[in-house]
């Protein structure tokens, strides 16, 4: 078995670069996204079997637009040019770029050349998604059409004997019909992948190569108890064992029961140093009396670090820090500047005073759904592997007003009750989000014959894929009046139940 092909992609800014990766990953050929700039020597330490142009938003003729080196087309290794990536090839061989005078955008109809090695198992027509103004108007020479559309002269073109393709429409995304046989046709068919990548070598790699760089040194790593840090920790811990040491800053704002299902898990199932901060009392007191949500935010963030900070000088020099960056977070400039990581990450930012030498991000190149994978192959439990998100500030951004033990505990049951029966109902993979609020409005009830005054719970729920914008959710009646019954017959001091029917925009998915 071949070991390790790779598929390098380089970017030249595109926003479909990270979808091209995870596209070459799902046909089980492994991928990394690197700067357009990579120097020609370190392709060839990399050996891919193939790479590929991502497209992107310049014009060849611009200044400083991305070009790559010129002798990467002499390699011998397979390019496949996509969009951009196409221009800039026929652009560095010799060939005629020239700009349209209207762009041309959408599903489009596409004549292809079947007989070409990329198109194999194709009609004579596809409709692939087309995104540019630029054109290839003149072939370079050693290079044949292999695709046309009505107002594209030249959407695909070849020169099967170097190996070089390239295509002006975007395989890579869903509206292209069937646009990852494209994909798979260059790296089985052009590029001689053989496929036998599994989430599962990608796992065995990085522990062994986890293994190498870091040796009989020491790791640190900050656990939120979030996938992607949990993911990351459990990497480092089948590498190094009891040289990686996890810090798990409870700040008492998690939901409930969560703190000592993170601890379980760490203490039982994996080999690690694990020190959990209970730190509750704490937050609460720099917490009390505050009801702006982002100065919550602000003390949290702090706090955190403090904490962490402390607990980390106590541990002394280690050599490197873990974090559970995914590739999300990562802030691809694409155009040769270095890549920025968010600098607020699930727990609020990490410290730049704690003593180490080198980051360590093991799962950078992957997508959410992909770290899961990971968790998964790693043994780690569905609960936490499907977690779904939760904000770093936790429970403090969802009690509206000052935050107490008191109404803490109101909210831990009451979102407790509401999870519950969304697992029961199977619905907590469909909604995305979902999760109880405790307003700070009171209103009058009556229960059996007493007058209440107490607190309103609102419920929400929304369906997204990105956060950025989202639905709510219409779970069933019978589930939503099952879950207020039982939070006003179960949860002391609440005597209301609200659900929440805003979308997002205009409402936000927290309600601070
Ligand atoms: P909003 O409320 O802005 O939330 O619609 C979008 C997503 O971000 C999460 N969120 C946060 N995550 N720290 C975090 O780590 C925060 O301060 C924070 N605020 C919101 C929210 O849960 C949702 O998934």
């Amino acid at each position: 078995m071949e070991k390790n092909e790779l598929i390098l992609i380089l970017d030249f800014g595109g926003q479909y670069n990270q979808l091209i990766a995870r596209r070459v990953r799902e046909c089980n050929v492994y991928s990394e996204v690197v700067p357009y700039k990579i120097s020609l020597d370190e392709i060839k330490k990399k050996n891919p079997k193939g790479i590929i142009f991502t497209g992107g938003p310049a014009s060849v003729y611009g200044d400083n637009s991305p070009k790559c080196d010129k002798e990467i087309f002499n390699l011998g290794i397979p390019v496949l040019g996509i969009c951009y990536g196409m221009q800039l090839m026929s652009y560095t061989l010799g060939g005629k770029v020239a700009s349209a005078s209207t762009r041309e955008y959408g599903e489009t109809k596409v004549n292809i050349n079947n007989d070409s090695q990329l198109f194999k198992g194709f009609e004579n027509t596809n409709i692939f998604l087309m995104s540019h103004t630029d054109y290839v108007e003149t072939l370079p020479s050693g290079f044949k059409k292999i695709g046309y559309t009505d107002s594209c002269p030249n959407a695909a073109m070849e020169n099967a004997d170097r190996k070089l393709y390239g295509i002006q429409f975007h395989p890579e995304v869903n509206n292209s019909v069937n646009g990852i046989q494209v994909i798979k046709n260059f790296l089985y068919n052009i590029c001689n992948c053989s496929g036998n990548w599994k989430m599962s070598s990608f796992v065995e790699d990085s522990i062994k190569s986890l293994k190498e760089k870091i040796g009989d040194k020491k790791a640190l790593c900050a656990l939120s108890g979030g996938v992607d840090s949990s993911v990351a920790a459990v990497l480092l811990s089948k590498a190094i064992g009891k040289n990686l040491t996890c810090i798990f800053v409870d700040h008492g704002l998690l939901r409930k029961n969560e703190g000592d299902e993170v601890e379980k898990v760490f203490t039982t199932q994996y080999d690690l140093n694990f020190v959990r901060v209970n730190a509750k009392d704490l937050f609460l007191e720099k917490l009390a009396g505050v009801t702006d949500p982002e100065t919550k935010r602000k003390i949290i963030g702090e706090e955190f670090i403090r904490v962490f900070e402390k607990e980390a000088k106590k541990i002394g020099k280690v050599d490197f820090l873990v974090q559970g960056t995914i590739y999300p977070d990562v802030i691809e400039s694409g155009l040769g500047k270095s890549s920025v990581i968010k600098s607020h990450h699930n727990v609020g930012g990490l410290p730049d005073t704690v003593d180490f030498k080198e980051i360590i991000e093991p799962l950078r190149n992957l997508f959410k759904d992909e770290v899961r994978k990971v968790g998964l192959e790693l043994g780690i439990p569905e609960k936490l592997v499907f977690r779904q998100p939760f904000p770093g500030p936790g429970l403090a951004i969802r009690i509206i007003g000052d935050i107490t033990e008191n109404k803490l505990n109101i909210l831990k049951d009451a979102d407790h009750i509401f999870t519950e029966e969304i697992a029961k109902a199977g619905l907590d993979r469909k909604i995305n989000q979902y999760f109880a609020v405790l307003t700070n409005l009171k209103s009058v009830g009556v229960m059996g014959d007493e007058r209440t005054y107490d607190y309103t719970v609102a419920l929400r729920a929304v369906e997204t894929t990105d956060f950025m914008t989202g639905v709510w959710s219409q779970i069933p009646y019978e589930i939503l009046g099952k879950v207020s019954n039982r939070i006003v017959n179960e949860v002391k001091h609440v005597n209301r139940v609200v659900y929440d029917i805003t979308s997002k925009p205009p409402a936000t998915i927290e309600w601070e």
